[in-house]
């Protein structure tokens, strides 16, 4: 019987890639399509967390990263022995993470978000009185706690990709135009994410500029990884979207592990050629899949 093979891509994907793909979404969506797919194997085109948590959700499935060493930055910032020791540290608090983590970190959390939830998740904990700490996304952090008054203590990792936008570069691109909007993920620094008229996960942007009623020729500036806006274009051919910069004159951001997953890798690993998500026992799998479990079923009015 020939294997049923599924194959993931993020939207920070190639274009070639996303092509390849049977779901191309965000983390959110991307896990829970894991989580449903009736597959031998899956391929998941991002980067290994991603993979992990696909793993974790549907631990009967082989799942195959492309290239093993795509990995994200605001995991390998993360030492998980520091970790346990910064979260032991606030006993009465709830622990709240950003998917973007290891397996070890995601089993040391009481809840896990991705960029989708994170904002409805965090104001239910609070209306319910607790407290909370956030990890590993520094900027993330630091954007919820000056966007709803929070003063949850925050570990301090970042994503090396969005952390590089900025805004002085930021104004003078948006100075040297008649008009310009911008739209940003939420890893990005809080002086950016300040100037943003929309602030949310890959397909919230994607949204947003899909319902885009504006003007047609204004500037779009998008804070985030450049795979993005291929799907922006493709959605909207009538918009002016450009990366935000990093530096004046450079739309230049991109995130060099999901571009690890080129056309080739992801063939090999439809082949079952790459690197197999099979080092994870099943005690961390089970303790990692509480906080998972515990988000995807709060999540489910997201997706309607
Ligand atoms: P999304 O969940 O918004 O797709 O973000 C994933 C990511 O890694 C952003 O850098
Ligand atoms: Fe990690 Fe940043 Fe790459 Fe997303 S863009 S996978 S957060 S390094």
């Amino acid at each position: 019987m020939t294997k049923r093979v599924v194959t993931l891509a993020h939207y920070y994907t190639q274009p070639e890639v996303q092509q390849m793909a049977d779901k191309v979404g965000d983390s959110l969506e991307l896990s829970l399509y894991a989580q449903e797919a009736e597959a031998d194997i899956i391929v998941f085109a991002g980067v290994r967390f991603m993979a992990e948590t696909a793993k974790i959700l549907n631990p009967k499935a082989r799942v195959i990263l492309p290239d093993a060493d795509s990995t994200c930055s605001l995991v390998t910032q993360t030492d998980v022995t520091q970790l346990a020791k910064w979260r032991n540290s606030y006993p009465d608090h709830v622990h709240v993470s950003y998917i973007n983590s290891s397996a070890e970190h995601k089993a040391l959390s009481d809840w896990i978000v991705t960029s989708r939830n994170v904002d409805d998740v965090i104001a239910e904990l609070y209306s319910q009185g607790k407290k909370v700490i956030f990890s590993p996304d520094r900027n993330m952090g630091a954007y919820l706690n000056f966007q709803y008054g929070y003063d949850m203590p925050l570990w301090s990792a970042v994503c090396e990709v969005h952390d590089k936008f900025n805004e002085t570069a930021l104004n003078e691109a948006i100075g040297a135009v008649d008009a310009a909007h911008l739209i940003a993920h939420p890893e990005s620094p809080l002086p950016v994410l300040q100037r943003a008229e929309y602030v949310g996960s890959t397909s919230g942007m994607l949204n947003w500029v899909k319902g885009y009623q504006g003007e047609t020729k204004d500037v779009i500036f998008v804070a985030t990884e450049d795979g993005i806006l291929y799907n922006m274009r493709m959605a909207r051919p009538d918009l002016d979207l450009r990366q935000a910069p990093i530096y004046a004159g450079c739309q230049c951001n991109s995130c060099p592990y999901m571009k690890l997953n080129n056309v080739e890798a992801v063939k090999r690993a439809q082949d079952g050629i790459g690197l197999e998500i099979d080092y994870l026992t099943t005690e961390q799998m089970a303790a990692a899949r509480v906080p998972i479990e515990r988000m995807l079923a709060f999540s489910q009015r997201y997706l309607a």
